[in-house]
């Protein structure tokens, strides 16, 4: 079964074109790119959701080149060839997207129709702005092509971008079969903090949220703390490496920063608490004589980024705990961008070792958000198919599930 994964919920045009082999043991990837539009962003200080979707509208069919390149379905010899009712149809569907009709127009009658079986789009959760533009581009090469579509759940696929495991350059073992239940899964994103409950449904795996933050996401914070310290956005990858130098260089941050909710009595989390407390202590640190203004040293930004860090992962490595054993947790399942992270990967890795939990982590270039991970959500949720007039609109806040405690 192929599947090609669409994603463009945030600030990533990612597509993948996964192979799975009957027995659903064993996966190949096709072809997968990620284009990131994060230096786009950079100036807003975030992702700035109407640019995001005129980016996507502008990668996507270039994306999909590419993948269809990589996995030797591009064949410019080969040419598909539309009816005019068929153009007609596409121009429809794709009216408010004139410029992914224009490219779509260019590109996709060039090539023969490639051998996918299933798409598979997110629907939500995301900026609804973006998720409209993926959704349109799916709908459309649906119904050029007759391929059902599968809408798939971005917090789902950041669940499922754990169940796989390498065994060759591009090749991989589900591991699906092998999860011991109960499991828990932990999801960090820049969107999302929640610890979920996994269960084995009649079809297929079912999830619960017992736990999620009440304000900032664990890379809301990140992101938040950095640009506070002049750092630009994305701050998570850059927090974590002057951490690191922090580390090797013994820097201690110039004050302790509070762990928020590490002692309540639940499996919800807070981080505003934490971007409020270096909010004043860099504004202590940089207030000068007559109100004049000084600079952060280097040590200080390295110092407070290790303290943030490290504020971080005791609370999530806490809160994991208390959920892992009042749900006897077998297995742990880590998804979303956060877990690129190797201070808090390493955190996990000693809590499961010293709990005996099997932990399922992603491969780090599989955390953050990714076409593969979407591809996967629409393998396990292959018989939710429907054809290209039954595609559900976008929901910002689609959950993962119930809240069930
Ligand atoms: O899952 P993701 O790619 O997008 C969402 O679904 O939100 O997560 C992006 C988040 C950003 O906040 C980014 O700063 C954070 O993941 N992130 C990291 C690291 N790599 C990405 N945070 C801490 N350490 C990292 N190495
Ligand atoms: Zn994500």
């Amino acid at each position: 079964m192929k599947i090609l994964g669409i994603e463009t919920s945030c600030d990533e045009t990612a597509l993948s074109l996964i192979e799975v082999d009957n027995l659903g043991k064993n996966l190949k990837i096709l072809g997968n790119t990620v284009h990131s539009q994060i230096d786009m962003h950079v100036p807003y200080g975030g992702v700035f959701p109407m640019l995001a979707k005129r980016e996507h509208a502008k990668n996507l069919i270039p994306v999909l080149k590419d993948v269809l390149t990589q996995a030797g379905q591009s064949d410019p010899a080969l040419t598909e060839n539309f009816s005019p009712e068929k153009i007609k149809g596409i121009e429809t569907i794709l009216t408010l997207d004139p410029d992914l009709l224009t490219a779509f127009k260019a590109y996709i009658p060039t090539v023969k129709k490639p051998d996918i079986d299933f798409i598979s789009v997110t629907v939500g959760p995301g900026l609804e702005p973006a998720l409209w533009v993926g959704i349109s581009f799916a709908k459309a090469l649906s119904y050029a092509w007759n391929i059902p579509v599968i809408p798939a759940n971005h917090m789902e696929g950041h669940v499922l971008a754990a169940l796989i495991e390498k065994t060759g350059e591009a090749t991989y073992r589900l591991l699906d079969q092998g999860i011991l239940h109960p499991a828990l899964s932990l999801l960090i994103s820049g969107g999302h903090t929640q610890i979920i409950v996994i269960g084995k449904g009649e079809r297929g795996l079912e999830y619960g949220i017992v736990g999620e933050t009440r304000d900032d996401a664990v890379g809301e914070c990140f992101d938040k703390v950095a640009r506070m310290m002049g750092i630009p956005y994305p701050g998570g990858p850059k927090i974590s490496k002057l951490a690191a130098e922090a580390r090797a260089a013994g820097i201690l941050s110039p004050e302790p920063l509070p762990r928020p909710m590490i002692k309540s009595m639940d499996f919800d989390f807070s981080f505003s608490g934490l971007k409020t407390a270096v909010l004043y202590l860099t504004q202590k640190l940089t207030k000068g004589e007559d109100d004049a203004t000084i600079s952060l040293t280097d040590n200080q930004i390295k110092g407070i980024a290790r303290e943030v860090e490290d504020a971080v992962t005791d609370v999530v490595v806490a809160k994991v705990a208390a959920a892992a054993e009042m749900y006897i947790t077998e297995t742990l399942i880590v998804g979303g961008g956060v877990i690129a992270n190797t201070h808090i990967r390493k955190a996990l890795e000693k809590f499961c070792n010293d709990s005996n939990i099997q932990l399922l982590l992603p491969q780090t270039d599989h955390a953050t958000d990714n076409g593969l991970m979407i591809a996967l959500a629409g393998y396990f949720g292959k018989n939710r198919a429907v054809d290209w007039q039954h595609i559900p609109k976008a929901s910002g806040t689609l959950p993962i599930g119930p809240r069930i405690g």
